[in-house]
């Protein structure tokens, strides 16, 4: 039999040896979803928090539970640990590690080269690796190629096999999940392509394939892309509706009605999370090298962007007309993850709005029940959440709603409060024609 066909085998046979590098988000519960499907999956992580949790059978990812993986590593079948060398023993790989932004906006590739550099030293014959981390066009050939191949003197497609697979994971999201959702696959040659889909069959109901790497590497940042432009979209019409003294809440629920052609999407104080904001820069980043400007992505990633400081001049305004100036107002800013009921703050616009309320002199304290303390290390501040909501609601100037968590009894806040500003339309019926509350 041919290397292909021995790997293809033991990938069907589920005797495969599996490895996750980096075991966050995206790779906890991929691993998860390889050990219920019958793999023995080895966790691979530097972070030795995370491998000390799992040892001891614990979930640190809200979506995991923690049952499941007890059960899978008492079972056996998944393990976890920081020493890469145990990646000489395994067939198939995957490379779930983060892709954020420099500072500037430019691709942070870091991890993908520090868990390549890695990989690099125990590639042998008949491996599958597969990166699923978002990344630019062309990062899996560029990238990955010369240096687990091609410096090994593995021929791809005959000796080993390369594919990128986007993960597409909704933190919190219920009805579809890791197993349940769809996954791109797209090797470097067809056969790559046909090792990595035998190996995700094995566990994930529907496996797409695409003839390219790279078109699967772009068909995530088209998904991304396409959220980001309409969330700038919308967030314009919120600026405008403003302007013309319309209601942008009514008005995005009646074209909703629409029973085709239209797909609603909603306004909010900016972008967060570790895809939207993120991925289409890689993108609009790679097409600078071809001379392109991608203008949509730029035109969205500005409104998105100025989106924080809308939210702080609209609070000013609202305390304005209640004769007090943003400077020594106490503000409460509502939720701090940047979308309702995760305990996830990475890029969240709360921090920008806390941040910009704070550089106009407010006294701002923020309460969020999943994220008991924040720490801005490149502006550097750090505050707890407060402990008695209610009474920050009463004593604040203003209340900020940032984050739409369902916890919240927006009744009882409008209630308390003097000044509501809803950046969410978390008080939708409430709101309307109550003096005390201002939406987006
Ligand atoms: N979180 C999401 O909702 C989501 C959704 C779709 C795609 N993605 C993409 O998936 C990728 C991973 O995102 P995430 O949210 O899981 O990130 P994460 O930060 O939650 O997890 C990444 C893990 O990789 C580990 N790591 C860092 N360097 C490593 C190395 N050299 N070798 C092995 N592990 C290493 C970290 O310690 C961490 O545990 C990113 O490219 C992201 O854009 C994320």
């Amino acid at each position: 039999m041919s290397v292909k066909e021995t790997l293809v085998k033991k990938l069907k046979d589920k005797n495969a040896k599996v490895a996750i590098l980096g075991l966050g988000y995206v790779g906890l519960p991929l691993a998860v979803v390889f050990g219920e499907a019958g793999f023995q999956v080895t966790g691979i992580d530097p972070d030795k928090r995370k491998i000390a949790a799992l040892a001891e059978g614990k979930s640190y990812i809200p979506d995991v539970k923690t049952e499941t993986v007890e059960k899978l590593v008492k079972s056996g079948r998944l393990n976890a640990t920081a020493d890469f060398s145990v990646l000489k023993e395994m067939d198939a790989v995957s490379i779930c590690v983060p892709t954020p932004l420099r500072q500037t906006g430019d691709p942070d590739m870091s991890y993908i080269i520090s868990a390549m550099d890695e990989l690099a030293k125990y590639m042998h014959k008949g491996m599958v690796v597969v990166l699923e981390s978002t990344t630019y066009p062309g990062t899996t050939r560029e990238l990955l190629l010369p240096k687990l191949g091609e410096e090994n003197h593995l021929a791809v497609g005959e000796d080993w096999f390369l594919a990128f697979s986007p993960e597409r994971v909704d933190p919190g999201r219920e009805d579809f999940t890791t197993i349940n959702t769809p996954k791109v696959m797209g090797g470097i040659t067809e056969a790559c392509g046909e090792v990595a889909a035998a190996w995700y069959e094995g566990a994930i109901k529907t496996v797409h394939r695409v003839s390219s790497a790279e078109a699967a590497e772009m068909s995530k940042l088209l998904e991304n892309t396409f959220r980001m432009i309409n969330i700038g979209l919308v967030n314009e019409l919120a600026i405008m509706c403003e302007r013309l003294g319309v209601d942008v809440w009514e008005v995005i629920d009646a074209a909703a009605t629409k029973p085709f052609g239209f797909m609603k999407f909603t306004p909010g104080p900016g972008l967060g999370g570790h895809c939207i904001p993120i991925d289409p820069l890689y993108l609009s980043w790679k097409m600078k090298s071809f001379n392109y400007n991608a203008r949509f992505i730029e035109l969205a990633s500005e409104i998105n962007t100025n989106m924080p400081r809308y939210v702080v001049s609209r609070v000013m305004e609202g305390l304005n007309q209640r004769g007090k100036p943003l400077k020594g107002s106490k503000v409460l800013a509502l939720g701090a993850a940047y979308k309702p009921d995760i305990d996830d703050v990475r890029e969240s616009p709360s921090l920008d709005v806390i941040g910009l309320l704070r550089k106009k002199g407010a006294a701002v304290e923020y309460h969020d029940p999943y994220i008991p303390h924040i720490h801005h290390e490149y502006d550097g501040w750090q505050m707890d959440s407060v402990t008695d909501l209610m009474k920050s609601v009463r004593e604040a100037d203003a209340v900020v709603i940032v984050t739409n968590h369902k916890v919240y009894d927006y009744a009882a806040i409008v209630e308390n409060a003097k000044f509501v500003f809803d950046a969410r339309n978390a008080t939708g019926k409430i709101a309307k024609g109550n003096p005390k509350v201002e939406r987006l």
